[in-house]
């Protein structure tokens, strides 16, 4: 399985941080944001992993990590232009995917759960992580039936449908490409990733597996913080890198 990390976007909503460097290479504790997602990765034995960037930022990538021999993986960069959606990452990802199964994470996810046992037993279709939280309308949202299966997901729903955000990683088969290459750009102009997801919803393919340990997208300064202290109290004994 090959890994790809998204961490493009302008982190508009963490200015004035992020004017001087990318949102996903701020300090969360002590280690830059991107470290948590990619010893997400890590952990789960990947170890071909393609970093997508804006592209004013990324000398700063490379200065940091540059081709990942010195943490034992080999990194490739991909320039993401504009912010127009997580699913496009898997076009633009398209040489380096080749085929192969693929693990998708965002630059500003941290999970405190170690998910390689998770990921090392994907098979086929999509398999996604949901986890409860207060303010499920800043997200992807999935709905489960009375059996516990997913019955619908909606992207940043504007009406209660449940508190069960869909979290920023994803595992898919390699026919993931072909369906990013078919979905249309949603009224926001990006490819949603909601879509792809609810592609295999629809054959009847996607896996949703809820999360115990805490999770954040910490792309707001509250969120931020608390990433903070999640890496400080829980995650800094459980890193590779
Ligand atoms: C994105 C996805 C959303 C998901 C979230 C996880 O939101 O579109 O489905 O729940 O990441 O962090 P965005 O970062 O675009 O607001």
């Amino acid at each position: 399985m090959r890994g790809i990390i998204l961490s493009g976007g302008s982190g508009t909503r963490l200015s004035p941080l992020t004017k001087i460097t990318s949102k996903q290479l701020l300090p969360v504790y002590n280690r830059p944001m991107i470290y948590y997602p990619l010893n997400t990765l890590i952990q789960a034995g990947i170890k071909e992993i393609l970093i997508i960037i804006a592209p004013e930022r990324a000398g700063d990538y490379l200065n940091l990590l540059g081709s990942g021999k010195d943490l034992g993986i080999k990194l490739s960069y991909e320039i993401q232009d504009r912010p127009e959606g997580i699913a496009q990452a898997f076009i633009i990802g398209q040489n380096f995917i080749d085929g192969e199964d693929v693990a998708l994470i965002l630059g500003d996810n941290i999970f405190e759960d170690n998910l390689s046992s998770e990921i090392q037993n994907f098979q086929s279709g999509a398999k996604i992580f949901a986890k409860k939280v207060k303010d499920p309308s800043r997200f992807g949202v999935v709905k489960f039936d009375h059996q516990g299966r997913a019955e619908k997901i909606i992207e940043k729903p504007s009406t209660y449908l449940s508190d069960y955000a869909v979290t920023g990683l994803y595992l898919y088969d390699s026919r993931v490409l072909e369906i990013a290459q078919k979905i249309k750009p949603s009224p926001r102009g990006e490819l949603e990733i909601t879509d792809i997801n609810n592609w295999y919803l629809q054959q009847g393919e996607l896996q949703v597996s809820p999360i115990s340990g805490e999770w954040l997208d910490a792309g707001t300064f509250d969120s931020l913080f608390q990433a903070q202290e999640l890496a400080k109290k829980k995650l800094i004994n459980n890193m590779l890198i």
